[in-house]
């Protein structure tokens, strides 16, 4: 092969029923099924290069070398995509976010999304949704999410073969918004791929993972109806059970500052006063309002006047990965 290169966008996506905890970690088979939208406002956008001149893979994140860990985690990458293709040359990764790196939206997702498409494309591959889905799920569990459009969900699945996304609905069918509260970070947070691993130490894990399949129903169901209080009630339950496992595990994982606390008081008070709000939480301290278009300004301008809240993004549903 000669040189090549491809360039791919995905969005980063918010899950409604969070993945937490992999029953294999290797493979990134996860503990429990998941339900997410893309969050169609922010993307990664990545250049795969190949050239028989290079002599080993690099990554550069918004213009500059990667560190050292997410350079390893960005080459087992590419060895997966080199052994499907039967390939062997080594590769350059460019990838930039339109969103700020560091502002706490994870963004592994966006990025494993985009790196499958446009690695796959450059190593000369032609891969369908669930087999994108399958490889981006390699990089980051929740990238498997952000393969398809709009509203996906994860399927468990038995092995490798079946655990990948699906859309149950495209990017317009429902006009939320999510609103992220950007709060200040005081310490460095565990990161997802310790805290996977730290799930099954807590008690409350079995339990969670258990009733998975009732509040996947419920989620999915409320997410075909339109439904906004139904998919209020089953995220924010999907939410706070990840976390109970979290605090519970050993070491315990406490991802809450007091502004995320106030924030949840706060989403739970402005919904009994009627306004369509919920909240969902990931592993770190922002908070996820999420509403609907004609309240989204109002949502946003009050999140920004409380207290130890950085900024606001905002974002409506996304779109699949696509090439460009
Ligand atoms: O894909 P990972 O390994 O970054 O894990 C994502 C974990 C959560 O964001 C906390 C939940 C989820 O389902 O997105």
């Amino acid at each position: 092969m000669s040189t090549n290169s491809a360039t791919a966008v995905a969005c980063p996506n918010i899950a409604f029923i969070k993945y937490w905890g992999n029953r294999d970690e290797e493979l990134r088979l996860p503990a429990n099924g998941s339900i997410s939208m893309n969050l169609g406002d922010l993307s990664t956008r990545t250049s795969v290069m190949i050239d028989p001149a290079f002599s080993s893979d690099q990554l550069h994140l918004d213009g500059q070398a990667a560190d050292p860990v997410s350079q390893r985690r960005a080459a087992t990458f590419l060895d997966a995509v080199r052994s499907i293709a039967g390939e062997h040359l080594c590769a350059r990764i460019e990838s930039t976010n339109n969103f700020p790196t560091g502002a706490g939206v994870a963004s592994s997702a966006s990025a494993y999304a985009a790196l499958a498409l446009a690695a796959s494309t450059a190593f000369g591959l032609n891969l369908s949704e669930r087999e994108l889905s399958r490889l981006a799920r390699l990089g980051s569990g929740s990238a498997c999410r952000s393969i398809p459009s709009g509203f996906s969900e994860w399927l468990v699945g038995t092995g490798d073969e079946d655990s990948y996304a699906v859309s149950i609905a495209p990017h317009d069918y429902w006009d939320l918004v999510d609103c992220v509260a950007i709060i200040s970070q005081s310490h460095k947070l565990v990161g997802s791929t310790e805290g996977h691993r730290l799930a099954v130490s807590s008690l409350l894990q079995n339990a969670r993972v258990a009733d998975a399949p009732r509040r996947l129903t419920l989620c999915r169901e409320a997410i075909l109806n339109r439904d906004f209080s139904a998919l209020a009630e089953v995220a924010e339950l999907d939410s706070n059970l990840m976390h109970a496992v979290m605090v519970t595990s050993n070491p315990r994982l406490v991802y809450y500052e007091p502004a995320t606390v106030l924030i949840m008081k706060f989403v739970a008070e402005w919904r009994h006063y009627g306004l369509p709000v919920f909240y969902t939480i990931d592993a770190g301290p922002n908070v996820h309002v999420i509403t609907l278009t004609d309240h989204s300004k109002h949502v946003q301008a009050l999140l920004a006047s409380l207290p130890g809240v950085e900024k606001v993004l905002s974002s409506i549903p996304g779109g699949a990965a696509h090439l460009v």
